[in-house]
Parts: C-alpha cells; sequence; structure tokens
C-alpha cells in the first residue's frame, strides 16, 4: 500500500488550496455515471472533486477492506485535464472524466504495477511498458485510470487448497495486498477473483471498476456486493496485456452500481484488436454497438427463459435465498416473460465431473493453456524482468514461501507446470470437449430444445466453477436481488448464447428496474 501513503501526501498537501472547490451540494453516494455527467454539465461538480471525494474516503475506510492496492499518482492531474477539456467543450462522452479502477492484472502502461496480486510481479522490473488495449480504449471514452484493486492471488489459480486462508478458500487473499474483505460484513468472504474491484464499488470507493473473469470470477464478487456485474462472451473485449488464465475462457468485464452504468462501459470497451486474435473472429460485431440502447424497462416482454433447474439451482443450499430466487421467476412472469421450468443441460452431469484429466474438463484445459499463456504474458514485459515463465513463478514463491505461503500453497501451479503444451493430442482432445459440453451439446441443445432467449441461474453462495457459459465462452450478466441472514447481498444471473450481450442488458435492466434490490452496504 505503498502509493496510497504516497497520495495521501499529496493531497493534503493540495487540500488547503481546494478547499473552496470542494464547496459542492452533489451527493456523492451512489451517484451513477449519469448523475454524475449531469453534475458536470450544470457546472455542479468537477472532476476534480469527484477523484477528491473518493480519495479521501478510500484514506479513511480502505484500512478495513484492503479493496485498492495503488492508487494512480497522476490522478489529479487526470481529473485536471478532463474538467479542462470539458470547458472547452471537448468532452468524449458519457465516461468523460469518470474515475475507473482495474484489477490488477490489467495493465495500464503508466506509473502502476500490474501483479495479479503476486509480489513476484511487484517491482520496477516487472511493470508493463505496455498498456491493455481495455486501459488505452477506456481513456480514448475520456474515463479516468483511477487505480488498481486487489485480487485473488494469480485469479485462484495457484493453489487447489485454500483452507489454510482466513476465510478457508483462497478468495481475497494475494502477498501483494494481504486479505480483502466483504464491504458487507468484514467476517464474511469478499468472493473473488474479482473481490478488490467489487468491495470497492460496492463502498462508493469509485465510481465503477473493470474485472476479469476465467469462471465466476466477476459474476461471483459483483453478486455478493450488489453489484451488476458481465462476463462478456470471449472475444468480444481484448485481452491484450491482461495477466490470463486461459486464452479459451478468460474475458474481462464491467462491475458497477447499475445496468446502465455496466452498459456505458460495455459500449467502451468492446470492439476487434488486432493484437488479440480471438476478437477478430468472423461473428465478432467489428462496428460499435449502441449497449445503452437496449436499456429496456418493458425489455422482458415475450422473452422465453428457461430454469435449468438440474445443479444450477439444486446447489442453492440457504433457505432465505430460495425463497427470493423462486419469488424472482414470479417477477419475470409478471414482467411478461415466458418461463420454460426444468430446461436443463444434457450435459449438465458430465460438466460437473471431476473425474476427468486433472480434475475435470475445464480444470485440464486452464492447467494446460495458464503454462503458455503466462509464458506469452510474461514475454511483453521489459528485458529485466527476471520472471519468464512459470517455473519462475514457482521457485520465486519458494524462495520467498515466509510472504508468499504463508496460508497456501501452490498446487495448481505444480500441476500446470508439469503439463505438457499445447501440441499434445490429450489438450487439443480436452479443448474439443470442453466446448462440445458446454456449447453444441449443452446450452446449445437446450437453448433449441426449448427455444431460449436466455436462462435464468441463481448466482448463491455455491455458485463455483465449473459453469458451462464460463466453458463455452457464453456471456452472463447478474442483478442484486436479495439480501442474507448475515447481511450479504447475492444476485441472480442470465445467461446467454455468444454475442447475446444485448438481450442480456434488456433483461437485466426490466429486472433491476422492477426489484431495484441493491442497497449500499454501511461502512464500518
Ligand atoms: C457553498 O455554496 C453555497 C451555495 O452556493 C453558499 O451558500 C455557501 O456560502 C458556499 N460555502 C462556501 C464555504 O463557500
Ligand atoms: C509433477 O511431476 C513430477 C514428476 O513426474 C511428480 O513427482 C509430481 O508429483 C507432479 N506434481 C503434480 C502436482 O502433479
Ligand atoms: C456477519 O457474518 C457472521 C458470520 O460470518 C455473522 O455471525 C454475523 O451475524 C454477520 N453480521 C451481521 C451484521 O449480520
Amino acid at each position: 500500500m505503498r502509493s496510497i501513503k504516497a497520495l495521501t501526501l499529496f493531497s493534503t498537501l493540495c487540500l488547503s488550496v481546494l478547499a473552496a472547490d470542494q464547496n459542492t451540494t452533489f451527493k456523492f453516494e451512489e451517484a451513477s455515471i449519469l448523475d454524475i455527467q449531469a453534475a458536470f454539465t450544470k457546472g455542479t461538480l468537477t472532476s476534480r472533486q469527484l477523484v477528491q471525494w473518493y480519495v479521501d474516503r478510500i484514506h479513511e475506510h480502505d484500512h478495513n477492506y484492503n479493496s485498492v492496492s495503488e492508487l494512480n499518482p497522476d490522478i489529479f492531474m487526470l481529473a485536471d485535464r478532463a474538467d479542462a477539456l470539458r470547458k472547452a467543450g471537448k468532452s468524449r462522452g458519457l465516461l468523460h472524466g469518470i474515475p475507473i479502477l482495474l484489477k490488477d492484472n490489467i495493465a495500464t502502461g503508466d506509473k502502476m504495477h500490474n501483479t495479479a496480486g503476486s509480489l513476484a510481479l511487484y517491482s520496477e522490473e516487472c511493470r508493463p511498458t505496455k498498456s491493455s488495449t481495455i486501459a488505452t480504449k477506456l481513456r480514448q471514452a475520456g474515463a479516468l485510470i483511477f487505480g488498481k484493486a486487489c485480487m485473488s492471488e494469480w485469479a485462484n489459480f495457484r493453489t487447489t487448497d485454500g483452507s489454510g486462508a482466513e476465510y478457508k478458500d483462497p478468495d481475497g487473499w494475494s502477498g501483494r495486498c494481504g486479505q480483502t474483505h466483504n464491504a458487507y460484513n468484514i467476517t464474511r468472504s469478499p468472493s473473488g477473483s474479482s473481490g478488490g474491484p467489487a468491495v470497492a464499488v460496492a463502498l462508493n470507493f469509485v465510481t465503477a471498476s473493470l474485472g476479469t473473469d476465467t469462471d465466476c470470477s466477476i459474476i461471483a464478487p459483483a453478486a455478493i456486493h450488489g453489484l451488476v456485474g458481465i462476463r462478456p462472451t470471449v472475444g468480444l473485449i481484448s485481452r491484450n496485456m491482461v495477466i490470463p488464465i486461459s486464452h479459451s475462457q478468460d474475458t474481462p468485464g464491467p462491475m458497477a452500481k447499475s445496468v446502465t452504468d455496466a452498459a456505458i462501459m460495455m459500449e467502451a470497451l468492446a470492439g476487434q484488436d488486432p493484437r488479440d486474435p480471438l476478437t477478430n473472429m468472423p461473428r465478432n460485431p467489428n462496428k460499435p454497438i449502441k449497449y445503452t440502447k437496449y436499456l429496456n424497462k418493458d425489455g422482458l416482454k415475450g422473452a422465453r427463459i428457461g430454469i435449468p433447474r438440474h445443479i444450477y439451482w439444486e446447489k442453492m443450499n440457504r433457505p432465505e435465498e430460495k425463497a427470493v430466487a423462486e419469488d424472482a421467476i414470479e417477477k419475470l412472469k409478471s414482467l411478461g416473460a415466458i418461463i420454460i421450468d426444468h430446461a436443463d443441460l444434457p450435459t449438465a452431469d458430465q460438466i460437473a465431473d471431476t473425474s476427468y484429466g486433472l480434475g475435470g474438463v475445464e480444470a485440464t484445459l486452464l492447467n494446460y493453456e495458464f503454462k503458455q499463456d503466462i509464458k506469452d504474458y510474461l514475454s511483453n514485459l521489459k528485458r529485466q524482468c527476471p520472471m519468464k515463465n512459470l517455473a519462475d513463478l514457482i521457485q520465486y514463491n519458494k524462495d520467498h514461501a515466509d510472504k508468499e505461503m504463508p496460508l497456501f500453497k501452490q498446487e495448481a501451479f505444480e500441476t500446470a507446470q508439469n503439463t505438457t503444451g499445447l501440441d499434445d493430442p490429450f489438450y487439443k482432445e480436452t479443448l474439443r470437449l470442453n466446448r462440445e459440453l458446454s456449447g453444441p451439446s449443452g446450452i446449445d441443445a437446450a437453448f433449441q430444445k426449448y427455444n431460449l432467449d436466455a436462462m435464468f441461474v441463481p448466482v448463491d453462495w455455491a455458485f463455483f466453477p465449473p459453469q458451462p457459459l464460463a466453458m463455452a465462452g457464453y456471456p452472463q450478466i447478474s442483478v442484486p436481488i436479495g439480501m442474507d441472514d448475515e447481511g450479504v447481498p447475492f444476485g441472480m444471473s442470465f445467461y446467454a448464447r455468444a454475442f447475446d450481450e444485448p438481450k442480456l442488458i434488456q433483461y437485466a435492466y426490466a429486472l433491476e428496474q422492477a426489484t431495484q434490490a441493491r442497497r449500499p452496504p454501511q461502512l464500518l
């Protein structure tokens, strides 16, 4: 947290100069992107005031939560520049002057680090000089790269046994940050791996954030923080200079307080990128999509929504959640949706089976791909970075076991290190199976059989990999729906087929507007 301290000093020095500027009646807490833009336009708020409010709040309260790993040391300069451009009539759109926090596996190419939570990459030599395409796209849309957020180290891909960790799973712990805590109840896990980005948005430490998802990593922490999270279709948003697990399943996506804010971010993020070949698939739309056009209150009228009970509803284990989830189905009906109950995936049992290969089809795939993909990422860093491949990372952890392995080890790394490359026929067969079980024989089969537009699935405490839509590279959106007995929110999600984000945004918006379920957490 060194840079936060440096920034405290900086902002204290500036405080007296700014005092006159601080006079605004703007209601910062729970402000949406549209609220902020309206205040910018009226002249009752500047980006500098907005950033100052968030920075002060982080300094005052984040020691209880540990959600921000680093603030951009240039943030006030960037805010001033955005204010000056706006004054000159050169606003770049809805994200102009809005601070966005990035998960600490998305390279910014500025003064900040990119570590996936690991001390092995927390050094000047391993700080990326290249910006990820998505950080660049956010800047082009006028957004301010506010800082980096704590995450489960290596996006939960270092250990298979986190039982020594504070919450009996590795969620929210990293060598870089220590333990991140749930914003609603600090005795509970923040979930992960995009825990920090979720906690920070939930607590109004920033307007919105950017997470990444291989399987559940955006959806799960968003749901338990009363947020909207979108896991987009793999290949819709560039992964260039994002620390990977798997090129077949990874995707960045927005985490926000409302469907509207998330849709605004999607417009800035989506698009082809020569540096990420998957974004150039024939089906990837190569012109900007107006996701905000689908924010339609009546959007559920006539939509055919399937309820895949087997496994994906059966796993829900807390009575208070069951009642709310069943009520949510009734809500969809009252909003005009056509519900097709027991629209099960024919392959649900095979997908859940962990006897295949290295712990199941998905787990096997990720082990093979991580070893290659992390090497490719590291090759983009400066030559001086001593970390070149997975073997170097494993050795680093052994050499720094006191700091990196006090709570859990690195069995997942060791398993991945033992894999034999992407030319191995076993890998190719695993890749085929991963797609076949989740896509054509799974989600596609159910969608065809029941003629569905989307499926509706609870995101409760039992929501864990492997999730079929993640394996298929399909999109998902989560929306807040209720609170559990310990004051922690949970959510419902829709999933759809590739590039059906417009439908997801439309359905989620209709449900969100009808339920208004988000309640901000109380600061400690
Ligand atoms: C803040 O603004 C209000 C309304 O414009 C004004 O009445 C008040 O005197 C201002 N306070 C300071 C400290 O400038
Ligand atoms: C990796 O391979 C080595 C050598 O075959 C073996 O001893 C070790 O148990 C394997 N580790 C894992 C985690 O699979
Ligand atoms: C927070 O969670 C703990 C269990 O992890 C529970 O005992 C406690 O009552 C919860 N706090 C509130 C305010 O609900």
